[in-house]
């Protein structure tokens, strides 16, 4: 993937976000929605991964048949919104290796605090998606990536479903060599960090913890 920030303008994957954005949306909605926006950002996030052939018996004849190359790809949810991402990952490349990262938001500071790490061996030969909806001040995804980094990994991909500009100006400035891949950048964030117009706590709407 050559381009730091890739929207996915796909109609569904439009008609689909707007009705996350409305507030009136169901947890039950939010939560179906979202595991299919998941598969179509996943099927543009996993567009160029390299190709091998395997040679392979039809009825008819032989054939060298392209497959993927190399390890499988390791997913790593950046908890606990990028579970709700995760699902429809997994529904199009289930053989893929799954790690997770807790982090949580300092509400006053905004600053990223870690409190789980758990990722794949051999993250270095891996493609890793990191998944998290928002993609707000960029603080918590660039500290998710300084940890994938530390732990191995040097090829990576940003799959969200809402970005800020703060945030993407943030990736660029932190992790350049990362793309972003999107299905909506917002206006602005607001004064506690919320993407506006944006759909609210991910979180909490997905699991509707409010
Ligand atoms: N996290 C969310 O869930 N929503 C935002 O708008 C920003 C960060």
């Amino acid at each position: 993937m050559t381009e730091h920030l890739t929207v996915v303008d796909h109609p569904l994957v439009q008609h689909k976000l707007t009705i996350m954005r409305d507030k009136s949306t169901s947890t039950k909605s939010f939560r179906q929605l979202l595991r299919e926006i998941s598969l179509l950002l996943a099927y543009e996030v996993t567009r160029e991964l390299p190709m091998t052939t395997e040679r392979i018996e039809t009825p008819l004849e032989t054939m060298d048949a392209p497959v993927l190359a190399g390890k499988k790809l390791a997913l790593v949810s950046i908890l606990r919104a990028g579970n709700g991402l995760l699902d429809g990952v997994l529904e199009l490349v289930p053989a893929a290796r799954v790690g997770f990262v807790g982090l949580y938001r300092d509400e006053r500071t905004l600053q990223p605090i870690q409190y789980y790490f758990k990722v794949p061996e051999d993250l270095a030969d891996r493609l890793v998606i990191a998944l998290d909806p928002m993609l707000a001040t960029g603080n918590s995804s660039a500290a998710a990536i300084d940890l994938l980094k530390e732990a191995g990994a040097t090829n990576i991909r940003f799959m969200c479903l809402l970005a800020a500009p703060e945030g993407i100006a943030r990736m660029k400035e932190a992790h350049p060599d990362v793309p972003i891949v999107t299905a909506a950048v917002d206006t602005k964030l607001n004064e506690k960090g919320y993407i506006v117009p944006g759909l609210g706590d991910a979180g909490d709407r997905m699991f509707g913890t409010k």
